[in-house]
């Protein structure tokens, strides 16, 4: 039997300097997805690669002193590296800049052109003569160059465009009658408005820069970016020169995974532009949320980003994976702190499945000598463990169709959670010392290494090499991994398992964090100094984001609630009492807030923008119903409410109307 083709994309990323987190969860899923359908049983091609044409990389390459080529050269090597490191397992890496690329969307270009979807026309925008450089609206600041901050003029040059204008009723017939192809639901619906409210034609092509795929016939253009970038999903299957063999049974695409800030291109542009060509768009493109700090995005300039080499260095491989697939609901915004990072590697790998591998594999070496032996009658929890076990796949499964990464793990960790428990409640030890009792204890032990042979598949997506390292004490490690081989529970009779390292040695949350932030402090001085030595480093990056997003807001909004869910939220006015730096943490303040009768502490992540003698006697808007949580060991019983208007942070201030206080 032929196996059923799978395609799966993650963007292709701009090599304008290295990658951080953010970046790594989409591919880590996009990985994940990949690992599944294979194990699923499909023909998987899984592309990523890199978006390497355009302004932006042509003046870093400049003030480096080196050409764009070598410039995109270097970083891709370390991509590709990082890449290797997180042993992701794609098929095919697209350069833009790769011969096999330029030549085919140079024919692209052709094709549309022949159509008659392009023409010659006046691109008009703000023009920086210094820097001979475009901007729009957005991207110039109060009518200066971003770039060199002297003032812009409007002024128009030649250039091609695109009739996406002509597409736009077969989109609006795309998001309407295929609620599959855009997901989340609140995108699609965010995209249709955008699509209903007109179309312009597309400005394809500069002729402001040279670093890019140039018009064909025509060369003193160059292709802009965005029909460059979206063409790499086709032409790295060969489209249009060579159509009858990749193409052929991969297109289309059956998940573009993408960042929210880029679904606009993916799910307007690219299908017009696949409409322009006559060829199928891709069944599905799923936009995922961002990774953002406490203090919002991630900045280079900032030197905030949270680098993926570092923690991997630290924790693994494997412990990076987990942490970003379970942690992050997807499709919407998650926050990354240490803490929440160090915690789940913690609890949940060293705790709940490290601690369950050794006790298993070290209690069958000394009760049975390492070898599992065959099972008796059921007893006790027997039949529920075996149910939660051989029934966890599918519900894996479901999970995965959904790519709801984070709740297949939860599922998974319900299995391990539930055989820990088995432990407890059968106690082996206890069997163990009265010899009648050892065909109960061969019962026990057969189901536990079954269960955690279980668990080593069903893992395998996520974690393939801690599911190699459990597989191979279970003495597993030369079989092949099939997921059919979750459904049953009587495989390792007779098996030899073998005692090896802690998969996940235990850490000290306290000493990790306080050596994280000291290496994150030692981050955000070295870019301080490079951001005062390379003068207009900010406004490079306000650039690339101008670029890409287009007129996104800085920070995006997160996804629609309901009414019922806003209604939850229980808004107390507070007055401050107290405040003073956490002890263990500089950036919190603990504050004692005073709601009506009640006095509570409360603590927020503000430091850097408050001076604790600052906030006293303040009145401020209150969460009073926020469950209370630790934060690095005091309790914080309600969340106190800041805005932050850009570049500072203010009270929600109260204003007394009639006696009453609103906010
Ligand atoms: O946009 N959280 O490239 P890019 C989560 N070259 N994901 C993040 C993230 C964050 N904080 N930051 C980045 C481009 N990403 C274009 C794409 S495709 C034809 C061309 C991820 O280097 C997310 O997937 O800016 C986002 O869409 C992508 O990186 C943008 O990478
Ligand atoms: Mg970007």
């Amino acid at each position: 039997m032929t196996k059923k083709p799978y395609y799966i994309t993650t963007p292709i990323y701009y090599p304008s300097s290295n990658l951080h987190i953010g970046h790594t969860y989409c591919t880590v899923m996009a990985d994940a997805m990949a690992r599944f359908k294979r194990l699923e049983g499909y023909d998987v091609r899984f592309l990523t690669g890199t978006d390497e044409h355009g302004q932006k990389i042509q003046k870093l390459a400049d003030a480096k002193g080196v050409t764009p080529q070598a410039y995109v050269d270097e970083v891709v090597d370390g991509i590709k590296k990082l890449w290797a490191t997180m042993e992701i397992s794609y098929d095919d890496f697209i350069r833009t800049t790769e011969d096999r690329h330029v030549r085919r969307v140079q024919e692209i270009f052709k094709k549309m052109y022949a159509k008659g979807d392009i023409y010659k026309g006046e691109y008009e925008g703000l023009y920086c003569t210094p820097c001979e450089a475009f901007w729009t609206e957005t991207q110039a600041v109060d009518g200066k160059c971003p770039d060199c901050g002297r003032p812009v003029e409007k002024a128009k040059e030649e250039a091609y465009f695109f009739k996406l204008s002509k597409y736009q009723d077969r989109l609006i017939d795309l998001f309407e009658n295929n609620p599959e192809f855009l997901q989340p639901e609140s995108r699609r619906n965010e995209m249709l408005a955008f699509v209903k409210q007109g179309l312009d034609d597309l400005c394809i092509s500069r002729t402001s820069f040279d670093w890019g795929v140039p018009v064909p016939g025509d060369e003193k253009h160059v292709i802009y970016v965005w029909l460059d970038a979206l063409s790499n999903y086709a032409t790295a299957l060969g489209y249009p020169e060579k159509m009858d063999d990749l193409y052929a049974k991969y297109w289309p695409a059956d998940v573009h995974l993408v960042g929210k800030e880029i679904v606009r291109f993916h799910t307007v542009i690219w299908p017009a532009m696949l409409m322009s060509l006559d060829a199928p768009l891709p069944k599905q493109v799923l936009g995922h949320g961002w990774i953002l700090l406490e203090g919002g995005k991630m900045s280079k300039s900032r030197g905030n980003c949270v680098d993926p080499v570092k923690l991997i260095d630290r924790y693994g491989v494997d412990a990076l994976k987990y942490f970003l697939l379970r942690e992050y609901t997807f499709g919407q915004d998650g926050v990354f702190t240490n803490e929440v990072m160090l915690n789940r590697m913690n609890y949940d790998l060293a705790n709940d499945l490290g601690n369950l591998v050794s006790r298993t594999v070290s209690m069958i070496e000394k009760y049975d000598g390492g070898i599992v032996p065959a099972a008796g009658t059921d007893e006790g929890t027997d039949a529920e463990l075996k149910a939660i076990c051989t029934g966890a796949a599918e519900k894996v499964s479901a999970y995965m169709d959904k790519f709801s990464f984070s709740q297949a793990l939860e599922e998974i960790w319900v299995a391990i959670r539930r055989t820990n428990k088995y432990i407890d409640e059968t106690m082996p030890w206890a069997l163990a010392k009265d010899p009648e009792k050892k065909d109960r204890l061969d019962t026990v032990m057969h189901n536990l290494a079954e269960a955690l042979r279980i668990v080593s598949i069903l893992i395998y997506p996520f974690m393939h090499s801690t599911s190699e390292k459990m597989r191979e004490q279970l003495g597993i490690a030369d079989q092949e991994i099939r997921w059919e081989d979750t459904f049953v529970f009587d495989v390792l009779n007779g098996n030899t398992v073998k005692k090896g390292d802690a998969i996940f040695p235990r850490m000290d949350v306290e000493k990790e964090l306080a050596a994280l932030e000291e290496m994150q402090k030692a981050q955000m001085e070295e870019a301080a100094k490079m951001a005062a030595a390379a003068e207009g480093g900010a406004a490079e990056e306000a650039k690339e984001e101008g670029e890409a997003e287009g007129d996104a807001p800085e920070i995006p909004y997160k996804d629609f609630i309901e009414f019922d869910d806003f209604e939850k939220i229980d808004f107390r006015v507070g007055k401050i009492l107290s405040a003073e730096k956490h002890p263990k943490a500089d950036k919190l303040l603990v504050f004692q807030v005073k709601i009506g009768k009640d006095t509570r502490q409360i603590i927020s992540g503000v430091a850097e923008h408050f001076k604790p003698e600052d906030c006293v006697g303040k009145k401020v808007l209150v969460v009073a119903n926020l469950k209370p949580r630790k934060l690095r060991g005091l309790e914080s019983h309600g969340m106190l409410m800041f805005a932050d208007n850009g570049d500072r942070m203010e009270f929600m201030t109260t204003i007394a109307r009639d006696g009453e206080v609103v906010c």
